[in-house]
């Protein structure tokens, strides 16, 4: 991670709602116009519940990146839970193994420009997805 990076714990609501001020906070200074800081703190709301309710836990890593052209914030969403066995049907809107909507991998993939799941059972799950600032 770079020195721009911040890893925050996800052990409760409360870490959530820090997590989305975190994002928010750099979105801003990485230039995301206000529709795309609300895409991304979407997003990160989203995985960061996921990372909660379905693995008891996690943490996610918040850096700053850039690529030449263009600075975007890179958001990692980490956790050593049950896993997903089926990338292709959790990715399905409406499917949930939970009380949710079944909206939020789906939902999230849509709001970021780049987006990366690896999860395999008993191996945890890691989501990393980036927003480029326009
Ligand atoms: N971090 C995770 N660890 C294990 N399973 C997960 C994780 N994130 C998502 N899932 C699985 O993928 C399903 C779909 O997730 P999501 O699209 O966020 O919808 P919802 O949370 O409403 O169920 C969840 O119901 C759950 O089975
Ligand atoms: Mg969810």
């Amino acid at each position: 991670m770079s020195g721009d990076g911040h890893l925050l714990p996800i052990a409760s609501n409360a870490d959530v709602v820090a997590v989305r001020r975190q994002v928010r906070a750099l979105a801003v200074d990485v230039g995301l116009s206000l529709v795309d800081q609300t895409k991304v703190v979407t997003a990160a709301s989203e995985l960061a519940r996921n990372a909660l309710v379905y693995a008891g836990g996690g943490r996610a890593s918040i850096e700053i990146v850039e690529n030449g052209v263009r600075k975007g914030l890179r958001l990692s969403f980490i956790d050593e839970g049950p896993g997903i066995p089926d990338l292709a049907l959790a990715l399905t809107d409406g499917w949930t193994t939970g009380s949710g909507l079944g909206l939020g991998l789906g939902g999230s993939r849509r709001l970021v420009d780049e987006f990366d799941l690896i999860s395999a059972p008993g191996k945890g799950t890691t989501v990393t997805v980036t927003k480029w600032a326009r």
